[in-house]
Parts: C-alpha cells; structure tokens; sequence
C-alpha cells in the first residue's frame, strides 16, 4: 500500500535507507515469502526508521525508506482513523511486519461479511498479486514496514456500494489510498 505523500502531515518521498542497510536480497523480482522475510527483518532493526515514525500530523503519515527497480519499502503510522479502503497492488506482490500496537487487515467478501484479521507487534505477513484488501489501524500509534516487488506503481482502488457492486479505479501508487464508500 500506499503511497507517495500527497496530503498535509504525509512525509518525505527521499529514500531513508541506503541499499546496504536493506538484508541481502537478489536483484530481481521478490515472491511474497522474501518479501516477508526482508519487512520482518527490517522491523527488528527500529534504529534504522524509527526516527521517522509520527502520528500528530493530523493525516496518515507515510515514508519511502527504501525504493530500487525491484523492491520499494515503506514506514506507515496508523491512528485508528487511518483506513487505507479496498485496494490491490496491480502486479506486486507485499508483505508487512507490525512493529507497534496493531493494525486491522479486511479482505472483501461479495454477498457477505469481510474476512477480518488484525496483526499485532511482532506479526507479518505477506500476499500476492491476487490480493485486494483495506487495512485500518486498530490502536492509535501503530507503524508497520511494508514492502513491494516489483515496486509499487499503479494500484486499484475499489468502492462497494451498500448493495454490493463493486468498481475498480486505477490510481497512482503517490495517490493516497482512501474509502471511495
Ligand atoms: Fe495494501
């Protein structure tokens, strides 16, 4: 997820961390599973982003830590207002890693209820190009690393209208992801 800051309080689009502060990985496109490996061990690794981490900006606050031709990596600081709404990552694959309090993953389900989890400090996990979900911070004060391959570039953003429709919109990864419902 998600994006380049466009709004008031969003952070810095310079790259925070130098290729050798990223754990050795190959030079080519990421599967979900490298990926999750590289969110988990950046998130043991806080001095290397913390510093970046706020959540008074009175909007969602984002940073590029990280982006080359193969994977792009970001900090993400959550309220419980924060809601990214449905969205995919067009061809990337993704994972995150949970560094602090919890964050609330829904992935739509036509005709019934979404299927809901919430990842707390100290989880990951990681998906394909096939996924579609919304995340929401689910305690105030939460951040988590996410990382793409290949990275980010368009994105989908869905609406599902109270009977149950559902529309694509192809957005840019800079947009910020918001509910469209
Ligand atoms: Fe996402």
């Amino acid at each position: 997820m998600t994006l380049a800051p466009t709004s008031p309080g969003a952070a810095t689009t310079g790259t925070v961390l130098a290729p050798e502060e990223l754990p050795d990985v190959p030079a080519r496109v990421l599967d979900p599973a490298e990926l999750e490996a590289l969110v988990t061990d950046l998130a043991g690794r806080p001095e290397a982003w913390a510093e970046h981490a706020r959540h008074d900006t009175g909007g969602r606050h984002y940073v590029s830590l990280f982006r080359d031709a193969h994977v792009d990596v970001w900090l993400l600081c959550w309220n419980t207002v924060d809601d990214t709404g449905w969205h995919d990552h067009d061809t990337s694959s993704g994972a995150v890693a949970v560094t602090r309090g919890a964050v609330t993953e829904s992935k739509p389900r036509l005709g019934g209820e979404a299927e809901e989890r919430t990842a707390v400090a100290g989880a990951s996990f990681s998906f394909g190009p096939d996924h579609i979900h919304r995340m929401v911070g689910a305690v105030d004060g939460s951040v988590s690393i996410h990382a793409y391959s290949p990275p980010l570039w368009r994105m989908g953003q869905y609406s599902i209208s109270d009977d149950g429709v559902m529309r694509r919109w192809s957005v840019s990864y800079a947009d910020e992801l918001r509910p469209l419902d």
